[in-house]
């Protein structure tokens, strides 16, 4: 089934930003998207005044999955943990001009992982981040990497 695609979403799908992985990162956070079970993983670096300083991404997710982590990536680097938070996947949706309906629950994947990684980031620094809910969805173990399935 093809879906119409915005120019930035193509964009971002085609030249995704920020993919990668950060070696000792500050927080990282694996989530599955209920949905589809297609998996991401966002790692964060996060300065001393509590600023992101950089983010990657990994994920298995679709295209759409890959161009919202890219252009969310974009939107939180540089920003406070309280900025990110507001960050949400409807402000990535709009930032890329839309998605398909079909396609809305992937834009979830990118919210919820940086959600997850600023609370493994709020569990090692030992604070509460306001505003920040447990991830329900997250898979990440500090010392083991997740087992995918690939049947
Ligand atoms: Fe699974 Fe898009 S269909 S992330």
């Amino acid at each position: 089934m093809a879906f119409a695609y915005s120019e930035k979403v193509m964009d971002h799908f085609t030249n995704p930003r920020n993919v990668g992985e950060i070696e000792n990162c500050s927080g990282c956070g694996t989530v599955g998207n209920a949905q589809c079970g297609d998996i991401m993983r966002v790692y964060l670096d996060i300065d001393d005044n509590r600023r992101i300083r950089d983010v990657k991404f990994k994920t298995f997710g679709c295209g759409a999955a890959i161009a919202t982590s890219s252009m969310a990536t974009e939107l939180v680097k540089g920003k406070t943990i309280q900025e990110a938070l507001e960050v949400t996947n409807k402000a990535v949706m709009e930032a890329l001009d839309g998605l398909p309906p079909v396609k809305v629950h992937c834009s979830l994947l990118a919210e919820e992982a940086i959600h997850a990684a600023l609370w493994d980031y709020a569990e090692r620094e030992g604070i509460v981040i306001e505003g920040l809910e447990k991830p329900k969805t997250d898979i990440h173990e500090h010392e083991t990497e997740p087992e995918y399935a690939l049947a």
